[in-house]
């Protein structure tokens, strides 16, 4: 008799499908942020299911204090990087702003390129009701789309900073709306992001696809983090985002020791050199 483990019995490479069956056996869904491809394979091997290639990058990894002037061909960079560290996990790759609001063919024109030049599997959009027909239109082309509702950081301007969304009656009507939107229009996800817990789980019992939270409490189907606020690498992390290690602390610590052992003459020693 073979004992199944909850190891065992994951995917042998996540999927669009095997994500909406985890949803159906109330098996929880752990998604990361990367950037490149040592930390896609470390989060690979550590059996993180959904490797999101975010435009968060405009901010942990280019210094901008928006996501908005993150490029096209930046995300398809960033996101061929992390196809490569990937070999369990589906890819997700951002659009940025400006490469899906103006026109549906627009955003189609963007998944393609994700898909085709970054490797991606799937690409992540920002807004509800708004960009329905673009995520139908994107769906159309066999390009799998997963939805953003609620506090998007693309709208900053909008929400007069990175607020929480869906308080009072009116802006609990409107998430939802958002999400069931997003959800007929043929997503296979949504990340609920910046919402009273309360709302983010009413929706996630609503819809049939996985919700992703990130600062939407803990009855979504699956949680998503910032690598930098995970390991400790951004300041000022926001107040929902758990440090899970502090490496920023560990990367000066050994930069300084470096630099001091340079400084006396330590580094190289002999077991460091040729003969
Ligand atoms: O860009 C990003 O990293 C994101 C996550 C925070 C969901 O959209």
């Amino acid at each position: 008799m073979s004992t199944v483990t909850a190891e065992s019995s994951r995917e042998h490479r996540v999927t669009v499908p095997s994500l909406r069956t985890r949803k159906r056996r109330g098996e929880r869904i752990a998604m990361l942020t990367a950037y490149d491809f040592s930390f896609a394979s470390l989060f690979d091997q550590a059996g993180i299911d959904v490797l999101l290639v975010g435009d968060s990058l405009g901010n942990v990894v280019q210094g901008h204090a928006t996501t908005l002037p993150v490029t096209l061909d930046e995300m398809i960079y960033h996101t061929r990087l992390v196809a490569r560290g990937a070999r369990r996990a589906l890819v997700v790759a951002d659009l940025p702003f400006g490469s899906y609001q103006i026109t549906s063919e627009d955003g189609l024109r963007s998944a393609v390129r994700c898909v085709k030049e970054g490797g991606a599997h799937a690409v992540k959009l920002e807004g509800g009701r708004a960009v329905a027909d673009t995520i139908a239109r994107i769906v159309a082309a066999e390009i799998p789309v997963m939805g953003h509702v609620g506090l998007t950081p693309q709208a900053i301007h909008r929400m007069g900073g990175h607020r929480v969304q869906g308080r009072g009656e009116s802006g609990r009507a409107s998430v939802l709306a958002d999400a069931r939107a997003v959800e007929a229009a043929g997503a296979f996800a949504v990340v609920l992001e910046g919402m009273p817990a309360e709302l983010a789980a009413e929706i996630t019992r609503s819809l049939a696809i996985p919700t992703i939270g990130i600062g939407a409490g803990v009855d979504c189907d699956g949680q998503v983090l910032v690598m930098h606020d995970l390991l400790g690498l951004s300041d000022g992390a926001p107040g929902f985002a758990k440090q899970y290690a502090n490496l920023g602390a560990l990367i000066v610590q050994a930069a300084r020791r470096f630099a001091d052992e340079v400084a006396h003459g330590k580094f190289p020693d002999a077991e460091h050199s040729y003969r």
